[in-house]
């Protein structure tokens, strides 16, 4: 993208635009997210945000805040984070992973944040892998109605954010 120079910022999720998010991740994610995913992101408050271009709503970050399964701690899981296409490679992820990185720094019960990935997706994968994740399962037949249907597991320690 050239030109006039840009800004991208982040807003709440709210029952007032929440079809926004609806919209956005049906042209986004290969998997289709019921009206239960979207009323729990709205349950979940700063873990979710939508991210505007110059206004316009181009991405969102979704997470949910739930119990390790083996200790003590929380974590942090990324449900969904994404950007529409054209809009790709202009620090919108970046701002989106970095609230909640900002969230975790804030909290002292938060010992990591994890997510799945389809075991294709290149671009997510050196995305997250830049930020400091690293692969730690992968789960096969993850996907009920997408193929590759394996996920890797990536996740990071909040020490050091
Ligand atoms: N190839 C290689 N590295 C990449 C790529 C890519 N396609 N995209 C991002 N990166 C790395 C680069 O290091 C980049 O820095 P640089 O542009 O200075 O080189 C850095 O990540 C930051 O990139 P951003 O511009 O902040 O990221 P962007 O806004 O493009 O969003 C995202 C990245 C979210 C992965 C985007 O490609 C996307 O929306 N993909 C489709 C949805 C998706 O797959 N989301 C993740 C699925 S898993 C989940 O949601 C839990």
């Amino acid at each position: 993208m050239s030109g006039a120079p840009f800004r991208v910022e982040l807003g709440d999720i709210t029952p007032h635009n929440i079809k926004q998010l609806k919209k956005l991740n049906s042209v986004i994610f290969p998997v289709f997210y019921n009206d239960k995913f979207y009323r729990n992101v709205l349950e979940q408050g700063e873990f979710s945000k939508l991210a505007y271009f110059n206004d316009v709503v181009v991405g969102a970050v979704c997470c949910r805040l739930e119990n390790c399964p083996n200790g003590p701690g929380k974590q942090v899981y990324i449900m969904t984070l994404g950007c529409l296409a054209p809009y790709r490679r202009l620090g919108t992820g970046t701002l989106l992973l970095e609230h909640i990185f900002k969230i975790c720094r804030q909290r002292k019960d938060v010992d990591s944040i994890c997510l799945h990935v389809q075991i294709n997706n290149e671009e997510a994968i050196a995305f997250y892998q830049k930020f400091g994740f690293e692969i730690t399962e992968t789960e096969e037949a993850y996907y009920k109605r997408i193929e590759p249907a394996s996920a890797y597991v990536l996740r990071r320690d909040t020490t050091g954010l």
